[in-house]
């Protein structure tokens, strides 16, 4: 065919990319594959095969980590780490350096091996996957150089167990080992079972780069690995897969001490009013929903569209999706790809055959005879609850709704359990930048979708998880403070048997909703002081209670919508209020527990209640510079509800320091007081009662700490549980968390130095960011 037939025609060619080094790579490797452990590739062990989903063709063999590999990795992980830590970060960078220039020399390798290892466009695989991963490392080999003058008071955490997707098998894999490395861990990974092979030649870069034997371990096999990992001797676990796996992972962990983040599944909303550029808008959802198969966390996979542009998009829409091209992965002009497996493909045909709402349009493209694929589709017309708009499909199926009014579309977007991303498209500033803020999400695009960098956090709120991986937040999930933790003084209640000296009965009440509340169960204690003395009654709270101060924590949300200088404010009144009567406060601490401290702790919980005040209008989030026109902006919003369980000793400053910076961020917070010496939070009641803090911010109980930590940990409407209470609560609490897959922070058995705590720390736990990336820029 000449070129001016070419011309004439206009018929489609395809222009495949080569994939002869890549088998040339397998095959160099005798294309059976072990376990990269200190620093050298194992013999195979017992192996299954590693399929290419666009035709079905084995493409390697991959060992099955038995429990022996698994110790054998985190023991070399555990040898390799000190010296590594030791190294500084200086000589971490210039490692991770080597690294990226290694990724960028072979790109053409890496992409290759990807598209056919995971079935993804080659276009993507070499224009997104790869550069992105050059990146990551290229970004934390700054923050490894970074580490010692911009982190003074951040060590590494140890040995971190990483358990990784298919989705994007290097990208996930540059995410979890550039950051832990770069502070001073090393890693044992485990990829998925169907997309281990850029892993496995990652492990030769490696060794190219001069990582220290140890530092990277790379274990393959499938989830009975990934939980052998979990269950490891390792200090932390960094998990991205499906809702269903992190929960499992987060009991699996409870009490465990290991740290952990969680990145899971998303229903991302994509909101198209009706002053968008609809065609930049229907172009933005091929990328949304149609990049990678839609097999991505945070694809825009719910279009909410405004009504009155709904039959023009969809129309547009559907004109768009028929000229996609469905077909070979290796080919550089085609838009969708392979499934990663033919079993993924059945969950997909399982999950649409079942749907009999809305309408359906099954892109009119030609679709490949044999391999692993799924025609682009959109279903119109559904409602918010049905069950195709609620399920992650994970393929390239788009579900779709309609909305009439701003308000409506962020609610129907927050309709979900999940929060990760959200993108937002209208030519009105004021309306993006309105509705970014009021949805649940970690992550909004305005007017764009899908894009990611080093350099701002990726993660979500609830049941996509917690945890920011990239930009500076990303690095708190890989360090932990050098201090050595204080040593915990759990004091027990005092004793006695007398009558109050006064023969007046004092029980104190709950706090619950600004008002004082008797105890559902009807219970109290009596609070003995030094020497026997009867101070008081202090009611039991149940798990009854523990729903109420949910529910008036709740009716508070205006609360996180106020101003930081409104909270400012109110929390310096409530600071005078409490100064005023700080003998009193001093004399109940010294009679509750004998001894002098009172007047001191009294002075330590008013500097804690001015500083919390003092950051609330200052714990300002940042400007990320992406490389693209635009910028993220990242924003810190309010967790939400907090449980805060107090700890026994400091009773008056351990419920200040705790629960003042987490209303002084907007947050409502359920305090149980300190067990023993509860009455120093229940006078406090009467400071809040003189204060302007409205009903249902704080909320005090006393009684059992045992009596309430479950209920706080399972809650579905709390989004946070913080103890610093009976250590042998931890497991409670972090296991309970898994119900909504709230956020956990527990002391695993260690103190904490009240009268030096730092104020940040709480501010961290308090806050979530949310980046919310917007065009700017030339
Ligand atoms: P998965 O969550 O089972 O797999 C992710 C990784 O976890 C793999 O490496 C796997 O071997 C490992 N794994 C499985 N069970 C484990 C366990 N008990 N303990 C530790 N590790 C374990 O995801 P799967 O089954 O491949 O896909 C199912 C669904 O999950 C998808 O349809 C999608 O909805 C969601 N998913 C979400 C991803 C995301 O990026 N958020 C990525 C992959 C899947």
């Amino acid at each position: 065919m000449s070129i001016s037939d070419i011309f004439d025609d206009m018929s489609y060619g395809e222009a495949t990319e080569s994939a002869a080094d890549a088998f040339a790579w397998i095959t160099d490797q005798g294309s059976r594959f072990g376990h990269f452990i200190d620093g050298a590739m194992t013999a195979p062990g017992e192996t299954f095969d590693s399929r290419n989903p666009a035709t079905g063709e084995v493409l390697a063999h991959l060992s099955q980590a038995t429990q022996a590999d698994v110790d054998a990795a985190v023991k070399a992980a555990r040898r390799a780490q000190p010296a590594w830590e030791k190294a500084g970060g200086a000589t971490r960078a210039r490692v991770l350096y080597a690294i990226a220039r290694l990724l960028q020399k072979h790109s053409r390798l890496f992409a290759t091996l990807e598209t056919l290892d995971n079935g993804k466009p080659i276009r993507e695989a070499r224009d997104i996957d790869v550069p992105l991963a050059q990146r990551h490392f290229y970004y934390h080999a700054g923050m490894a150089q970074l580490m010692a003058s911009e982190l003074p008071d951040a060590r590494a955490l140890g040995v971190c167990g990483q358990v990784i997707p298919w989705n994007f098998p290097l990208l996930m894999l540059a995410w979890k080992v550039a950051p832990a490395l770069a502070m001073g861990n090393t890693v044992v990974l485990k990829p998925a079972e169907y997309t281990s092979l850029t892993a496995l030649l990652f492990a030769d870069i490696c060794r190219q780069a001069g990582v220290p034997k140890g530092v990277v371990n790379i274990v393959t096999g499938d989830g009975a690995v990934g939980e052998m990992i979990v269950n490891a001797d390792v200090d932390k676990i960094a998990f991205t897969g499906s809702t269903a796996v992190g929960r499992r992972i987060r009991e699996a962990t409870a009490g465990s001490g290991k740290a952990l983040t969680l990145e899971l599944g998303g229903k991302s909303p994509y909101i198209v009013f009706d002053d968008a550029d609809i065609d930049s808008a229907v172009e933005g959802l091929v990328d949304a929903i149609w990049f990678n198969q839609g097999q991505v966390c945070c694809a825009g996979s719910r279009l909410l569209v405004h009504e009155p542009i709904a039959d023009l998009f969809h129309a547009k829409l559907r004109a768009r999706m028929d000229k996609l091209r469905v077909g070979s992965p290796l080919d550089k002009s085609i838009d969708v790809g392979a499934i990663v497996d033919p079993k993924q493909l059945d969950t997909i045909r399982a999950l649409v055959g079942a749907n009999t709402a809305g309408h359906t349009h099954v892109a009119a493209c030609d679709m490949p005879e044999t391999g692993s694929f799924y025609p682009p589709t959109l279903i119109t017309g559904l409602y918010p609850a049905d069950t195709l708009m609620q399920e992650e499909i994970f393929g390239p199926v788009l579900v779709s709704t309609t909305f009439r009014t701003p308000a409506e579309a962020v609610e129907i977007a927050n309709n979900t359990r999940y929060g990760l991303a959200a993108s937002v498209w209208s030519e009105n500033i004021n309306l993006a930048l309105d509705t970014a803020p009021k949805l649940a999400a970690g992550i909004v695009w305005i007017n764009g979708t899908n894009m990611m960098d080093a350099a701002a956090g990726f993660g979500g709120v609830r049941e996509s998880g917690f945890g920011r991986e990239g930009g500076w937040e990303g690095l708190a999930a890989y360090t932990k403070p050098k201090a050595t933790p204080r040593k915990l003084s759990q004091p027990g209640a005092m004793t006695g048997d007398g009558a109050p000296a006064d023969g007046i009965d004092r029980t104190a009440k709950l706090y619950i909703g600004g008002k004082q509340a008797r105890p559902d169960g009807g219970y109290s204690r009596p609070v003995w002081g030094k020497g026997g003395a009867l101070l008081g009654h202090a009611s039991l709270a149940n798990r009854k209670d523990v729903r109420n101060a949910v529910e008036a924590a709740h009716a508070a949300k205006g609360w996180s919508k106020t101003t930081g200088h409104l909270r400012a404010q109110i929390l310096y009144y409530l600071a005078e209020n409490l100064a005023v009567r700080g003998g009193e406060f001093a004399d109940r601490l010294n009679a509750m527990r004998g001894g002098k401290t009172g007047a001191r702790e009294v002075e330590a919980s008013l500097d804690a209640l001015f500083t919390a005040a003092a950051w609330a209008d200052k714990y300002d989030g940042q400007v990320h510079g992406v490389p693209i026109r635009g910028v993220a902006l990242a924003v810190k919003e309010p967790v939400g509800v907090i449980g805060v369980l107090c700890p026994a000793e400091a009773p008056l400053l351990g419920l200040i320091a705790t629960a003042a910076p987490a209303i002084a961020m907007g947050n409502r917070v359920i305090a149980h007081a300190s067990e023993p010496f509860p009455l120093a939070a229940t006078d406090f009641v009467q400071v809040l009662e003189t204060s302007d803090v409205p009903a249902g911010v704080l909320n005090i109980l006393t009684g059992a700490q045992a009596d309430t930590a479950d209920t706080l940990a399972r809650h579905m409407d709390v989004d946070a549980v913080w103890s610093f209470g009976d250590p042998s609560l931890d497991a409670v609490i972090e296991e309970g968390s898994a119900t909504n897959l709230k956020r956990s922070w527990v002391q695993n058995g260690a103190g904490v130095d009240w009268e030096k705590f730092d104020t940040r720390h709480v501010l961290q736990q308090a806050t979530e960011v949310k980046n919310i990336w917007i065009p700017y820029g030339e």
